[in-house]
């Protein structure tokens, strides 16, 4: 199996202010980082300057929550990849359950936008989940393998893309699906990417698991054969929890 390098990775949402961001930032730069680790975080708009900035003597990677599909042009109020990869972004999240519902972003959408992203030379974090009501009707794997199938492009290669399973009913709420149901919808992301890009690809690309991951969960999710990460909100906004998550990693 390919060597993959396990990537921790804060989606901060619409949560900072600069002062909350100065004293998470201290607390992450802090820690002294463990082999085969990557720390990203993924501060709004507004404050990837200012961030970028503050972890730039760091190896802490810097990543934006979404993107527009285009380079330029009128789209008042959006971001374009390229003006992201111009910050110091490596990393673009794109298709968040909370675009998706907020935004009503299609998977047409994320897969222009994560075109976007390896355009600009961005890696593309496509998430994908299913809604508790998906889950319970027994259609995981259809809805998750789907939304994989029509959200990654056809450029993805192992370095441009890491896509994260986030379940929608997990998110926020304290509860996570059992180890076995979380590696069984990896295997199956995996075993979809090696079908249409082949092994060598599928077997790179990292998949993170989001939804409700702490310090006390951590340790048993990143241990999963093909868990290769996380993507934490709440618990990416206190340095304590994010580092501890982060030290969970095996
Ligand atoms: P929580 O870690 O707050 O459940 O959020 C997960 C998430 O949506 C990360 O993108």
């Amino acid at each position: 199996m390919a060597e993959r390098t396990t990537l921790i990775a804060g989606n901060w949402k619409m949560n900072a202010s600069g002062e909350m961001a100065v004293t998470l930032i201290d607390g992450l730069v802090a820690w002294p980082g463990k082999d085969g680790v990557e720390m990203l975080v993924c501060p709004p708009f507004p404050y990837l300057g200012p961030v970028g900035a503050l972890i730039s003597e760091s190896d802490i990677k810097l990543g934006a929550q979404t993107c527009h599909a285009n380079a330029s042009g009128a789209h008042t109020g959006d971001v374009a990849a390229e003006m992201l990869a111009d910050l110091g972004c490596s990393y673009v999240i794109v298709g968040h359950s909370e675009r998706r519902a907020d935004h009503g972003e299609t998977d047409a959408d994320v897969c222009a936008k994560a075109e976007a992203a390896l355009r600009a030379g961005l890696t593309a974090i496509v998430c994908v989940g299913e809604t508790e009501a998906e889950r319970d009707a027994g259609k995981t794997l259809d809805i998750v393998g789907s939304q994989v199938a029509n959200s990654v492009p056809e450029g993805a290669t192992a370095e441009n893309l890491v896509v994260a399973y986030e379940p929608v009913w997990a998110i926020g709420t304290g509860r996570t699906p059992t180890s076995d149901e979380v590696q069984e919808v990896h295997a199956a992301i995996r075993a979809g990417l090696a079908s249409r890009f082949g092994d060598a690809t599928a077997n790179g690309v990292r998949l993170l698991y989001g939804g409700s991951m702490k310090p006390s969960n951590a340790q048993e999710l990143l241990a999963l054969a093909d868990v290769d990460g996380g993507l934490i909100g709440g618990a990416s906004l206190k340095a304590e929890d994010f580092t501890a998550i982060a030290d969970a990693a095996p």
